[in-house]
């Protein structure tokens, strides 16, 4: 049996693990012990990162990225799963998703995904989530820094809801990050091959190919719906409430409004 194998059934047998912790930053098990080397790592001139906060959209914009660098060659872009193609170092292309849809994004991907703690009922992981004890922190950190230092470095800040409004512009920003052209039959056929339809359906984006005792995705697709304002379903009016005032404060000195304005 292979190591990964053996992995898979040992997580299958202990469920949900618990989540480590690096610096105050509650994080998973398996980064915690990589720390050292992920601290370690040194980007060359010509590197690539892309950063998210979980579940803002990473899996959508790497399939961008590789389609712009392959020349939209389906057959290259085909070579391995996404999250092999682009391997997490713990992984300047920031993608910002509105914190409520992460919110309710990130509970349904820690109800199938075995690597992260079980989330509990709903109203509980709401808790959790504000009060940023999720892996990888509070949202609002992260997204303000970024925000803080995009003018600083090469960035390029991208939001997932702009995606969603319009993914032919949102391309072209990035091939020209990029210094790439693309002409519009390879623009077209980019945007065709990374709408959520099409992706959902790709065994190298949906991560139909990763074991189940990591990711169940009978609990619920790694695609699960893609759309904005999902959040809607799942908080009721005084969650709402309280999430705004809390961001309201969280948020205070940055002009980053687009939660309240869905
Ligand atoms: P939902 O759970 O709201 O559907 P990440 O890759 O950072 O883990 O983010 C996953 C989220 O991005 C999921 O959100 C997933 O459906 C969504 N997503 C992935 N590809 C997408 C696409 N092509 N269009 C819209 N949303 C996409």
């Amino acid at each position: 049996m292979s190591k990964e194998q053996t992995k898979a059934l040992t997580l299958e047998k202990e469920g949900h693990p618990e989540l480590g912790e690096v610096e105050g930053i509650p994080l998973v098990q398996v980064t915690c012990n990589e720390w050292q080397r992920i601290q370690s790592f040194q980007a060359r001139p010509d590197d690539l990162l892309i950063c998210t906060y979980p579940k803002a959209g990473t899996t959508w914009i790497q399939e961008i990225v590789d389609m712009i660098q392959q020349d939209g060659d389906l057959e290259k872009c085909k070579r391995a799963p996404v999250h092999h193609r682009h391997p997490f170092i713990e992984w300047f292309l920031y993608v910002a998703r509105n914190a409520k849809d992460c919110m309710v994004s990130y509970y349904h991907f820690q109800r199938m995904n075995k690597v992260l703690p079980d989330p509990g009922p709903w109203h509980e992981y709401f808790e959790m989530f504000m009060a940023g004890k999720v892996g990888w922190g509070p949202w609002h950190d992260h997204v303000k820094g970024w925000w803080k230092v995009k003018d600083m470095h090469c960035v390029l800040f991208l939001f997932y809801e702009d995606m969603k409004k319009d993914l032919k512009r949102e391309i072209q920003k990035v091939a020209q990050f990029l210094g790439k052209n693309l002409d519009q039959e390879l623009l077209d056929k980019i945007v065709y091959h990374t709408s959520f339809d099409v992706m959902k359906d790709n065994p190298m984006a949906n991560r139909s190919g990763v074991p189940r005792s990591f990711m169940d995705l009978s609990i619920s697709p790694f695609m699960r719906k893609g759309t904005v304002g999902d959040w809607k379903n799942h908080f009721t009016v005084a969650q709402n409430e309280r999430f705004e005032e809390d961001y309201e404060k969280k948020m205070a000195g940055t002009n980053l409004t687009f939660c309240m304005e869905l």
